[in-house]
């Protein structure tokens, strides 16, 4: 037989950028692997530099970032770590992006607006990304902007965890703050076995971050709410949510969301006394001073370990959610 023959074997590759070292430390650990060492600086213009202290020759490799505040320039690292990765001659490389960027920017809601959320997609091509994974995206229909398989897992196995043994379907209400939930709001309700419930959010294009909520479809009267939400930015999609449950008859209001963005006033608000309890996971930092006493925040880097460990056994991601969705 001619030519050289080889091992076969492959090796996996981890680094991080350094918007979330712990979630990174995390999946690390539970695939009981190192991250390598990376040099990251950014200098004093701004501009961001990353090298490899180790070989990535032939790997595997995933690059770990969580799109946290200022995200842009977390995003500008990644693309940059992406890239030294490619000139590294790494043999495959996937985009761990546990909280999409840019992704409620996925359609023109309005004449000359971007979609920014298919230009972060051109952009991690352009800088060698072969594949991306990431966690309960804004709008499923996202994976089609890349041009390569993207692995989109579900928070709700971890969150469903949480909510299992606390809530009594015969007087829990599942809800979906907005209509762009309810889809995923149905399987909250099918796997706990309540109804639904839907809100008619309204925001005004022209005031970002402003929401009215115009009415409730389904009957919360007498119920325990549990309004589940791909994210929580400000808070007052939650809030007003809460508040229009309340008003109408609700006895209790939890939260389930996936990505805590937790930008001002988020914090504050959400501790209104409308919400009983806010569960969220870790896909981005939560320092100290953003969480309180009925915040429950819960770790992400299992899932994600586990979903990275079946991408580079090339197992099946889709068997991890049983056909949650
Ligand atoms: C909206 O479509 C999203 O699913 C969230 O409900 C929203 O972006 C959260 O933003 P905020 O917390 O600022 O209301």
């Amino acid at each position: 037989m001619s030519g050289i023959e080889t091992t076969g074997s492959k090796r996996l590759v981890l680094v991080s950028g350094r918007a979330h070292p712990s979630l990174a430390n995390e999946i690390a650990a539970e695939l009981g692997a190192d991250l390598v060492p990376t040099d990251a600086r950014t200098f004093a213009n701004g501009e961001i530099y990353a090298r490899y202290d180790e070989s990535v020759r032939g790997s595997d490799a995933f690059v770990i970032q969580s799109h946290t505040s200022p995200i842009n320039e977390w995003l500008m690292e990644q693309l940059i770590m992406i890239d030294a990765l490619k000139r590294a001659s790494a043999k495959r490389i996937t985009v761990v992006a546990p909280f999409y960027p840019y992704a409620r920017q996925d359609k023109k809601g309005r004449g000359r607006e971007p979609i920014s959320a298919r230009l972060v997609a051109d952009l991690f091509k352009a800088a060698g990304a072969d594949r991306i994974m990431s966690i309960d995206l804004h709008a499923a229909q996202i994976q089609g902007f890349f041009d390569g398989p993207v692995d989109h897992l579900f928070a709700m196995p971890v969150l469903l965890e949480e909510f299992k043994n606390s809530l009594d379907p015969s007087t829990l209400a599942v809800v979906s703050p907005d209509m762009g939930r309810v889809r995923v709001a149905d399987i909250w309700s099918d796997k706990l076995g309540a109804p639904l419930a839907i809100i008619h959010k309204r925001r005004d294009p022209l005031v970002p971050n402003q929401v009215s909520v115009h009415e409730i479809v389904g009957d919360v009267s007498g119920r325990v709410c549990l309004l589940v939400d791909d994210l929580i930015d400000t808070g007052r999609t939650i809030v007003k949510a809460a508040e229009a449950l309340k008003a109408n008859g609700a006895i209790g209001v939890v939260v389930a969301a996936t990505h805590a963005v937790f930008s001002d006033p988020a914090t504050e608000i959400l501790q209104s006394d409308v919400i009983d309890r806010v569960v969220v996971t870790d896909t981005l930092p939560i320092p100290e001073e953003k969480r309180w006493d009925r915040l429950t925040v819960l770790p992400i880097a299992p899932l994600l370990a586990r979903a990275i460990h079946e991408v580079f056994e090339d197992g099946s991601v889709t068997s991890m959610f049983d056909g949650a969705a």
